[in-house]
């Protein structure tokens, strides 16, 4: 039989405003114990981020249901990372930009660790355990939140760093800062004016990848009640099951696989 411990993951989710992880149950795709979270240090430089994923991960490990446990970890993060480097910086310092960010994270907390985007790991979670978990074929999952983050996912793997938020599209050079959720509120769009910034964007995607369906994650998702059905688009639209989990769960997932 597996050992206990073959069975859990730590996930840690480092993001614009907060840092959040939880030790997660691999065969359930679900939380075990409490969520921890710490704010983001401002301006998130490195060496302050490095000691909040400390903090986290001790917290997350003083639990009892983490008692005795030694398992695997994989953190993600707001940046372009090919293979444990991360090469952009979105709402985080410009310093994390050619780092070796998987490095510090594993001496910050002594033990090694896998390091992904942060929308690869919520779409890597959404589509093992959420909306796509009985869908084999191709998946864009979108967050829309301060930035569009993306991620592509085929027959349950992961085609990493897709960054398809940078569009350029009718004369925007950087699509996220014209239909991000966070634009949506600085602007005060109303969902139907929202809707008219995000169906173009669904639509291009769609004629360039021809995707099987879009998955809507990140914190707006819980109103997608209101804006679903005002995104135009000829495959389904569907929302985020995982919600505010889905980048922890992804990201403990690539952990226990050790991602690279
Ligand atoms: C970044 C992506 C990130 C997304 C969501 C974008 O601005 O370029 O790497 O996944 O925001 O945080």
């Amino acid at each position: 039989m597996a050992k206990k411990q073959d069975r859990f993951a730590i996930g840690i989710d480092i993001g614009g405003t907060g840092i959040k992880g939880g030790l997660v149950d691999l065969r359930k795709g679900a939380l075990v114990g409490e969520r921890k979270k710490v704010k983001t240090p401002k301006g998130a430089p490195i060496p302050a981020v490095k000691n909040a994923v400390l903090e986290v991960y001790n917290e997350i490990l003083s639990q009892k249901e983490a008692k005795g446990l030694d398992v695997p970890v994989g953190i993600c993060m707001p940046s372009v990372v090919r293979h444990g480097v991360s090469y952009s910086a979105a709402n985080i310092d410009d310093e994390w930009i050619g780092y070796p960010a998987r490095e510090a994270f594993a001496d910050a907390i002594g033990k090694q660790v896998s390091l992904v985007n942060d929308a690869d790991a919520a779409g890597y979670g959404e589509v093992r355990f959420g909306e796509a978990a009985d869908n084999i074929g191709s998946v864009i999952v979108l967050t829309l939140g301060t930035g569009i983050g993306s991620a592509l996912i085929h027959d349950g793997r992961l085609f990493p760093n897709s960054e398809l938020g940078h569009m350029e599209l009718d004369g925007h050079e950087d699509y996220e800062r014209f239909a991000s959720s966070k634009v949506r509120e600085n602007e005060g769009l109303s969902f139907e004016e929202w809707g008219k910034r995000l169906t173009p964007y669904f639509q291009k995607l769609e004629q360039l990848l021809e995707p099987d369906e879009f998955i809507i994650s990140g914190g707006i998702s819980k109103q997608a009640d209101d804006f679903l059905h005002l995104i135009e688009v000829g495959v389904p639209v569907k929302v985020a099951k995982l919600r505010n989990n889905a980048g922890i769960i992804g990201a403990a997932l690539l952990g226990a696989e050790n991602w690279d």
